[in-house]
């Protein structure tokens, strides 16, 4: 029988390949796995009580929140400062950072940027969901409160970097920039058990992810590769099948296991592009480096762009090396 090993194993296992490490970022990943099966929790029996449906608020992006963004964003707090690891926090649902200025959380090593719940629109129809995390060392000296430049730190900087998501099983991928490995939650036992190790993206696949109800509003270099991806041709394998669910992290976590490329361009009515850079587009494009791929907002290296906002936006190209490549090669030859 093989062994089962357990995220927690794992990571205390792990800890020794950092030359700096004291047991926070162990610690850390801890919390965020306590968070998880709590939101696990509440997205499973979500259709049982009243926890489906909008909020009735906006948030600063001008979203309408739904009760879950919300119960995830609370949980995930709470998890990060009973911590102690994390001396501050940025999410989607908060419109500037929260610095934890309590005795417990003001000295942590730590901020973390994360998308409580990402694909909210696709709550209430059933269908997957999750959450997107990125952590980065504090800037600012330990016993004085996290400030804003503690967040705009660029994505090569992220100590770690993962996701969870919410599907027909639910799993913890994650990232400390030595490799991807992948966690299955056992609900019998509410443990995350490793059943994805050393997760390598294929160079190439046969899928992409677009919204294809956008193309008007795209760059003509995108509709060149949306085209290249319809033809025939069976040396390359083409028609590509394209697959789209509009939870980007479940759209990301199939290409990264299967092969293929996500792109949300910039557009008409996006010019910035969509997706948020800070805890959308980084940590996966970290988790997309990290296991083969790549990641860029079509011109350059997503981890490279130096962040001036905490809910920036960007053009985002993620997935197999050689389909973001060949995306990136259609947007030059158009401009
Ligand atoms: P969120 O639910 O966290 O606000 O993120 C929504 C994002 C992402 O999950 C998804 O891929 C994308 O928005 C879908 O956008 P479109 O509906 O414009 O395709
Ligand atoms: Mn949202
Ligand atoms: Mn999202
Ligand atoms: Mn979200």
């Amino acid at each position: 029988m093989s062994k089962i090993t357990t995220l927690n194993d794992f990571v205390l296992e792990r800890q020794k390949d950092f030359a700096y490490a004291t047991g926070e970022l162990t610690n850390l990943l801890s919390d965020i796995a306590v968070a998880s099966k709590i939101v696990n929790r509440d997205v499973n029996r979500a259709g049982l009580v009243d926890i489906l449906g909008a909020k009735g608020e906006t948030n600063i992006q001008g979203e309408e929140q739904q009760k879950l963004d919300v119960i995830a964003d609370e949980a995930f707090i709470r998890a990060f400062k009973s911590g102690g690891e994390v001396c501050g926090i940025a999410s989607e649902e908060n419109d500037d950072f929260v610095a934890f200025e309590d005795e417990n959380s003001i000295n942590g090593k730590y901020v973390v940027l994360f998308d409580p719940l990402d694909g909210s629109s696709n709550i209430d129809v059933n269908v997957s969901i999750g959450t997107i995390f990125s952590i980065y060392r504090r800037i600012s000296e330990p016993g004085t409160p996290a400030v804003l430049e503690d967040f705009l730190q660029k994505g090569a900087d992220q100590v770690a970097a993962g996701y969870v998501l919410f599907g027909s099983s639910t799993m913890l991928v994650y990232s400390t920039g030595n490799g991807v490995n992948g966690f299955t939650l056992d609900p019998s036992i509410g443990e995350f058990c490793l059943s994805h190790p050393n997760i390598k993206s294929p160079d190439t696949g046969r899928i992409y992810s677009i919204n294809e109800g956008n193309l008007d509003r795209c760059d003509p270099g995108v509709k060149e590769y949306v085209q290249y991806c319809r033809e025939d041709d069976a040396a390359t394998g083409r028609p590509y099948s394209g697959r789209y669910i509009g939870s980007l992290v479940a759209d990301f976590h199939r290409n990264l296991l299967k092969g293929g490329v996500y792109i949300y361009p910039t557009t008409n009515n996006w010019p910035e592009g969509r997706l948020r850079l800070l805890y959308e587009c980084n940590p996966l494009a970290f988790i997309a480096e990290q296991a083969g791929g790549l990641s860029t907002d079509g011109h350059q290296r997503t981890l490279d762009i130096v962040p001036t906002e905490l809910h920036q936006r960007c053009g985002y190209y993620a997935g197999s090396k050689d389909m973001v490549e060949k995306s990136m090669s259609c947007l030059k030859h158009k401009e």
